[in-house]
């Protein structure tokens, strides 16, 4: 095991004023993406998409790390450039989703497992030559009556744990992501059970796995009311309780902790993420960073919408959000900051 190498990539990962950005949707979750806005979901167009956002002028600024697709690590720039290296080129270290997608866990109605372990090790060295030094498993926890059940959060814990292990024998800084999903009627106090919970069971899990904490990144999901709950708890209350959660439940040693937006909004994401470092910052462990999907970029996909007259539109745009998401991750985001830079 390398670990000075993994040291230095989870270090760089979550390098001050930077964060990930997430553009490992499956072709599938693509497609749903692309339907919103009338784009065809062919190879074509996604690889168009892709180059859009990894060629944003000084996206190296604020972004530290992308998390690629199985498809596009192996695609070529628009300009005939590998991605992985028209990434590195910029300061920007390539990342790999390996997950195989969350299944249904049998006799738990409404629940899921995430697979992929089956032939991991030998994808895994692929990846590694192909670029890739750190990788992403996602993780589904659904809240609902009589759930998560535990046998649901075990064996999602267990995935986790085998998969990080994997990584880490391969050189690669794992990123585990046990996502409690913001979809429900639940109230904060109930999120924040839930998510202690799966976070004490994951990081126990890796712990008899035997996985280094000083060599992975946590992506959490942050501790918030249901989308459908009627009492929204305000934005100091998420900061806090999230803060507060990952606390009790998270090993000091780890290098950083990451977050998901969720299918929060642009500014939610940002301003959830500011506060919890503006003011928690300085008691905790770890930087706090984003690697959001939707809130970095869903924004930029609307104002391309497919067509090339909107290339320089749509970059400005995904620029703008990563230099708000970088204002927040050192916890000097508002919503005056983003009046005046729009
Ligand atoms: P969102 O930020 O859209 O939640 O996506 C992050 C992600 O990578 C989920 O696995």
């Amino acid at each position: 095991m390398d670990k000075k190498l993994m040291a230095a990539t989870a270090a760089a990962m979550v390098a001050t004023g930077k964060g990930l950005l997430a553009a490992d949707e499956s072709s599938a979750t693509v497609a749903k993406r692309f339907a919103g806005v009338n784009v065809e979901n062919t190879e074509p167009n996604r690889r168009a998409y892709r180059d859009l956002l990894f060629t944003t002028p000084g996206i190296g600024d604020c972004i530290s790390g992308v998390i690629l697709f199985d498809e596009t690590i192996r695609q070529n720039s628009l300009a005939g450039e590998a991605f992985p290296k028209l990434l590195e080129r910029q300061g920007i270290i390539p990342g790999i989703k390996v997950d195989g997608g969350a299944k249904d866990l049998p006799a738990h109605p409404g629940e899921t497992v995430t697979e992929g372990l089956d032939g991991l090790r030998g994808r895994l060295a692929d990846y590694f030559k192909l670029g890739a030094r750190f990788a992403k498993w996602r993780a589904v926890i659904t809240i609902g009556k009589d759930m998560p059940s535990w046998g649901c959060v075990e064996a999602n814990a267990h995935a986790l744990a085998r998969y990080s292990a994997l990584c880490q024998e391969a050189n690669i800084v794992p990123i585990v992501e046990p996502e409690v999903l913001i979809d429900g009627d639940h109230t904060i106090e109930r999120c924040f059970e839930v998510s202690e919970a799966t976070l004490r069971a994951t990081f126990q899990a890796c712990y008899s796995q035997r996985v280094s904490a000083e060599h992975m990144i946590l992506k959490a999901s942050m501790v918030i009311s249901g989308k459908s709950c009627a009492a929204q708890a305000p934005e100091a209350q998420v900061a806090a309780m999230t803060v507060e959660c990952l606390k009790r439940s998270v090993p000091a040693a780890l290098p950083g902790v990451v977050f998901l937006s969720g299918g929060q909004s642009d500014e939610k994401s940002a301003m959830h993420l500011s506060l919890m470092n503006r003011n928690h910052g300085s008691d905790l462990p770890w930087p706090l960073t984003y690697s959001y999907s939707r809130a970095l970029h869903q924004t930029a996909l609307k104002a391309w919408s497919g067509r090339q007259e909107n290339w320089a539109a749509a970059q400005s745009v995904f620029a703008h959000r990563a230099r708000m998401c970088s204002l927040a991750s050192r916890g000097e985001y508002d919503y005056d900051a983003e009046k005046k830079a729009a």
